[in-house]
């Protein structure tokens, strides 16, 4: 699949690690094509580097890896992506009362948010729920990871699972978009474990069921 990484940090760099070898063509959206860093990570991942409203036009599936306190103009800044699939892996996170927390949650979600500013783009939320290590590499952990999806697009979210499987998860399909409610508080958890409770970043949730 064509994929373009809008956001090439923690998040967007570890996804693009994770997709190398899996058969994809990758562009990394990025506001500097002549950055050295950028240019050595294309150069790791065989990925090509363009702007990033360039690389969601030339993409089938947009992957969504920044800030949320920059989103907004960026995300609106990404042009029309009517009919392609967009992954949303984005926490609405914000400091109230000294501490990290959702800035939104009961009524709303962020990916709802994306939503409203890409009309006619098939919204998926997932890969929000873990560290990007894991999301680099995760072969070494004994279970297969999970990963939840929310999406309004059912064929939107078949295709999204083949990526999630491409990184080492199992994906599970929790819903409709506005589910995405349920999975941002879930990336809570995993950084209230992570980074709160010493828990560390090597790790995440996985699904067992017993043997049929
Ligand atoms: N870190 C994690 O483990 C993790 C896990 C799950 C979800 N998330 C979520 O994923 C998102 C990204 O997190 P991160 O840790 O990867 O952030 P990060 O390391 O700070 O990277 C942010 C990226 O966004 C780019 N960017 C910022 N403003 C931009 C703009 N206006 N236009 C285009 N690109 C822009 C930055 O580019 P420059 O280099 O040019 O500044 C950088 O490549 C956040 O919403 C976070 O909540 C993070």
């Amino acid at each position: 699949m064509q994929i373009a990484i809008i956001g090439t940090g923690n998040v967007g760099s570890a996804i693009a690690r994770g997709l190398k070898g899996r058969g994809h063509q990758v562009t990394l959206g990025v506001r500097d094509v002549a950055r050295p860093d950028l240019l050595a990570l294309a150069g790791e991942v065989c990925a090509r580097l363009l702007d990033p409203a360039q690389a969601a036009q030339t993409a089938e599936i947009v992957v969504l890896a920044l800030p949320w306190d920059k989103a907004e103009v960026a995300v609106k800044a990404l042009g029309d992506l009517s009919g392609k699939i967009v992954i949303d892996c984005m926490n609405p996170l914000a400091m109230i009362d000294g501490a990290l927390s959702l800035a939104m949650g009961h009524t709303t979600s962020g990916a709802e948010q994306v939503q409203s500013w890409l009309p006619g783009a098939r919204v998926v939320k997932t890969l929000n729920q873990v560290g990007a290590e894991i999301m680099q590499d995760n072969v070494s952990l004994p279970h297969r990871p999970a990963q939840f999806m929310a999406g309004d697009d059912e064929a939107a979210k078949a295709a999204v699972a083949i990526l999630l499987r491409d990184l080492g998860f199992e994906p599970f399909d929790a819903g409709a978009l506005k589910r995405a409610r349920l999975l941002e508080p879930l990336a809570m958890v995993w950084i209230n474990q992570a980074l709160l409770r010493g828990k560390g970043r090597n790790w995440a949730l996985a699904a067992v069921s017993p043997a049929t």
